[in-house]
């Protein structure tokens, strides 16, 4: 049976202070999007029909949910009318809903799947009407305020521009979180007037109305005020980054992961990190990479969807999209992209770039390469400068490389072409056709030197100089010789 509860998101309002071409909503944090995040909030409320109410930026929202949350519903509110108005419009298109609504502004994405849980199972548990999760706060500029009766209990929920100065003073804010009855919700809705400094019809009107109809409202504290900051310009957007990282960060360590400097370490909310990796500063982990136990990433490093297997190690490298096999070393310098995949303690060095290329078991690239649509196998070296040209202008094509095949220092792979398996290529060949399994492929022109070149076509020079003094020096050496050879030959080992 699927759950009765809905989940409603509030994502329609344009963001003014964001100055942004795209919908406040879709403004990232650690990887996912304001509305991401909220999504991921509200996940274990386990709704059984989850409502996103779209309008600035309708389509991109839309077009978003889709990608990553396929099973919520876009409601279209074409005029922000208030979040009272975008609620009502919600629930016009959920006629049906029962039992516990739940509301959720589209951009407070600190706000913790836990606290949600606790917000709903208080509601739930005390019968109330309404229940709003609220939050004491040092600064409560720009935020609606909780203003209690004598008794305590809830009596209104005031926005700032609203407030009297009094009520300005409370620092309990509404973190624009709340639980509902639906029927009760939906009773109030229709009575929600205009009459405020921003002419809307206001969500937080709702608790005022249904007590004054003596329903019960209750609030639900937030025991980490840190989960409610909303976001409304991209320094508040950095702020929660920063925020965000050092949760997720002190989430890890606490897991057993070694975060050398936290500060400077950016983990995505989707990265997955094993005991005892170690991360090392200045490094960015981003969408699905794992970390497995024992590996070293960093420092300056980023890695973006991309597998470190147990006991590798990442130094000043920039991956994207690769599997790095056990006990595989990477770096420094080095710039993996998709589609490379290292074997157990394989080996890229510096200066590297790598792309769709498979590494055996303990293969070797260790300097100065580009290794594009190839397949490396076991034990095969690569030497310092090798180009695998794997364009031809017009359609990429595939370089083998055979298993303990030694590729001299540079030569040009031009694909598509196989090094057989315990062939060698000889350095600074161009190879263009098959290398048979253990012959020597090399295209080398033979070497010339020409006698006395420097003499006759530089003279003068310091190159020059240094020929005659070493010419001077060679006549030197085999007047001596001569001598030498002759006292050898009479059996005089005296020296002069
Ligand atoms: C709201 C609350 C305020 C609370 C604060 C917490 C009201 C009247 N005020 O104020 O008490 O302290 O959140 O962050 O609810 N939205 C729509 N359609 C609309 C208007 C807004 O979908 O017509 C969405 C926005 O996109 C946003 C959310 O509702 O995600 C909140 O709207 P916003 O204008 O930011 O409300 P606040 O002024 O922050
Ligand atoms: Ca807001």
């Amino acid at each position: 049976m699927t759950s009765s509860r809905t989940v409603v998101i509030l994502a329609a309002g344009e963001g003014k202070r964001m100055k942004s071409a795209l919908p406040k909503v879709l403004h990232e944090l650690l990887g996912r999007t304001l509305v991401g995040h909220v999504l991921a909030a509200a996940a274990p409320v386990d709704a059984g029909r989850t409502l996103v109410v779209v309008g600035h930026g309708a389509d991109a929202v839309t077009a978003h949910l889709a990608a990553v949350a396929p099973a919520a519903v876009p409601v279209l509110q074409a005029v922000q009318n208030g979040t009272g108005h975008a609620v009502r419009i919600a629930l016009d298109a959920a006629t049906d809903a029962r039992g516990t609504v739940v509301v959720l502004n589209g951009d407070v994405p600190l706000l913790r799947a836990e606290t949600v849980t606790a917000l709903v199972e208080a509601h739930e548990a005390t019968g109330a009407a309404a229940t709003v999760l609220a939050a004491s706060v040092d600064d409560p500029t720009g935020l609606g305020r909780i203003v209690r009766s004598a008794d305590g209990s809830l009596e209104r929920i005031v926005e700032e521009r609203d407030a009297s100065d009094p009520q300005r003073a409370i620092r309990e804010i509404n973190a624009g979180i709340y639980a509902f009855d639906a029927v009760a919700l939906r009773a109030a809705l229709g009575k929600l007037s205009t009459d405020n400094d921003q002419g809307e019809e206001y969500l937080t009107d709702v608790f005022a109305l249904l007590g004054d109809a003596g329903e019960r409202v209750a609030v639900h504290l937030a025991l980490d005020p840190t989960e409610t900051l909303g976001c409304n310009d991209r320094a508040e957007l950095a702020s929660l980054r920063a925020l965000l990282r050092d949760r997720v960060n002190r989430d890890w360590m606490r897991s057993g992961v070694t975060i050398l400097d936290p500060a400077t370490t950016w983990v995505d909310v989707t990265v997955t990190l094993s005991r005892d990796a170690v991360i090392d500063q200045n490094s960015q982990l981003y969408g699905t990479t794992t970390v497995a136990s024992g590996a070293v990433v960093g420092p300056d490093t980023t890695l973006v969807d991309t597998v470190v297997s147990e006991g590798a190690s990442v130094l000043r490298a920039h991956v994207v999209g690769a599997r790095i096999g056990v006990e595989a070393t990477v770096g420094p310098y080095s710039y993996l992209r998709p589609g490379t995949v290292l074997g157990a303690k394989a080996k890229v060095g510096g200066f590297v770039e790598t792309k769709n290329a498979v590494l055996g078991d303990g293969a070797k690239v260790p300097h100065l390469t580009y290794a594009g649509d190839a397949t490396i196998g076991a034990k095969a070296n690569i030497g310092a400068g090798t180009i695998f040209a794997n364009y031809d202008g017009v359609a990429k094509h595939h370089t083998t490389v055979g298993d303990a095949a030694f590729v001299g220092s540079d030569s040009v792979l031009i694909a598509p072409v196989e090094i057989g398996p315990g062939a060698y290529v000889a350095a600074g060949s161009a190879i263009a056709s098959d290398v048979p399994p253990g012959a020597l492929g090399v295209t080398r022109a033979p070497q010339r030197s020409v006698d006395g070149w420097v003499a006759r076509k530089r003279p003068g020079t310091v190159s020059d100089a240094a020929a005659r003094a070493a010419a001077a020096e060679g006549e030197q050496l085999h007047g001596e010789q001569d001598r030498g050879d002759a006292n050898s030959a009479t059996g005089d080992t005296a020296s002069e």
